[in-house]
């Protein structure tokens, strides 16, 4: 029995209204994140409501989650709707919905000839992407081939599954998780000479997110994308994309990678690619696409999960995406990308050193040495782009900090030329204070 008197068993069930958030997720939460100290219980498209009643403007959306906002009639019309019909049946059976919303992947987002995997978040679509090579090498080239290396950038963030952890590029994520799943190589992004280097005929696969998002929102260039599909080429491996932050419809178009190569003469297609948070709006929900040629590797009983690809998910899914694809959302994402480039151009902050990404996945670029020399940042002990999010926030703006420097805007892709300009006015607010103007 714990002790009664210790914070951990200070709420019985019945005094549970008289305790604060802070103190519910100070005893019962798990202390694996760091949190802002706040807590919403109420969003209506880009807006969010604080327990206390203040109001943000969410430049977040729930990094990169809540694609039409926060509760977008069309998500809640469909979720009611499923929910009263049927919100889960196994996948030993057909499932209606998952088979429209995998056309939809293959004939809408893709384009191509493929194959669709449903799961429930990013780490676990690229747990499948990772399966998907070792398996397909497996049976093509024999145990003995050693062909299982999956090469990775660094900087790169794969998710916090063992998979996802040896996959992603950066060594913050991997301390104390000895022994990590062997076969992972990490070259630096967007340098092809070394990608050459690394990958040889024991390779199984590269993979890697055409916008690097939580390492600070780099593009990969059309010459690394070029590369390697050359390498693909040569090797006989699978180039595989994790569009879990870039994709579905983030850069202005269906696919990340289609946006960047627009215009640049180079023409790349991956073998696969995988999908989540923004996929289905909010609703969990993870998926993976692989071409018809490699489909069949993970045939019956190789792969699964009880909660993928379920009515309810699927039928969410596909009203989030329907109304991307129908309200005209990719064009504003470009639109409004436009806007915001527009405006920042005209800016002129010793801070803020660039502004680049792509669509609506953008990162303000931080300057550390004019940062270092604001008297308040150097007493905060924070990084700067922690301490500029919280700049923010104390002005009702919410970003998301990407590594040391780099400040995300993350809006949903519906988001209003208003709702843009109350953002911009806001965030130059915040630079031009900190420039002591
Ligand atoms: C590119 C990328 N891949 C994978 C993941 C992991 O996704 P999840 O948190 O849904 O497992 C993330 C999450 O930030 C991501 O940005």
């Amino acid at each position: 029995m714990s002790d009664p008197a210790s914070s951990s068993a200070s709420a019985s069930a019945g005094d549970v209204a008289s305790l604060s958030t802070e103190q519910l997720m100070h005893d019962y939460v798990l202390g694996n994140y760091g949190r802002f100290p706040i807590a919403f219980e109420r969003g209506e498209g880009v807006w969010l409501w604080a327990e206390d009643g203040r109001r943000y403007l969410d430049f977040s959306s729930g990094v990169a989650v809540c694609a039409l906002g926060h509760s977008p009639k069309v998500m809640v019309d469909a979720l009611a709707k499923q929910a009263a019909t049927l919100i889960h049946c196994s996948n030993l059976y057909w499932v209606r919905k998952q088979a429209e919303l995998a056309r939809f992947v293959v004939e809408t987002i893709m384009g191509r000839a493929g194959k669709v995997f449903f799961c429930n978040s990013g780490a676990e679509a690229n747990d499948g992407l990772i399966k998907l090579a070792r398996k397909r090498a497996w049976e093509k080239y024999g145990a003995d081939s050693g062909k299982n290396v999956v090469v990775t950038c660094r900087q790169s963030f794969h998710g916090r599954t063992l998979g996802g952890i040896a996959a992603t590029g950066q060594e913050k994520v991997k301390i104390g998780f000895d022994p990590l799943l062997p076969g992972f190589l990490h070259v630096p992004f967007n340098d092809p000479a070394t990608l050459r280097e690394a990958v040889n005929e024991k390779t199984a696969a590269i993979l890697f997110e055409p916008v690097q998002g939580e390492g600070g929102i780099h593009a990969a260039t059309p010459e690394f994308f070029a590369e390697a599909a050359k390498l693909r080429d040569e090797f006989d491996l699978l180039l595989m994309f994790d569009e879990v932050q870039c994709g579905a419809g983030r850069t202005g178009d269906w696919c990340g990678w289609r946006t960047i190569l627009d215009g640049s003469g180079v023409e790349v297609e991956p073998d696969a690619v995988s999908w989540a948070k923004g996929f289905a709006g909010g609703f969990p929900m993870g998926a993976l696409w692989v071409s018809d040629e490699h489909a069949s590797v993970l045939g019956p009983g190789t792969h699964g999960s009880t909660f993928g690809g379920t009515p309810l998910a699927c039928a969410v899914a596909l009203a989030v995406l329907g109304e991307i694809e129908g309200a005209g959302v990719l064009a504003n994402v470009k639109r409004q990308e436009s806007r915001i480039r527009e405006a920042v151009a005209a800016w002129d902050f010793p801070v803020l050193a660039d502004l680049r990404g792509v669509g609506l996945m953008l990162g303000f670029v931080l300057d550390a040495d004019a940062m270092a020399r604001i008297p308040d940042f150097v007493s905060s002990g924070k990084s700067p782009s922690l301490f500029v999010v919280n700049a923010s926030r104390d002005t009702g703006l919410l970003t998301v900090p990407a590594g040391e420097t780099v400040v995300r805007w993350l809006p949903p892709l519906n988001v209003t030329d208003a709702e843009v300009d109350e953002a911009l006015a806001l965030f130059h607010g915040v630079l031009s204070t900190l420039s002591g103007r």
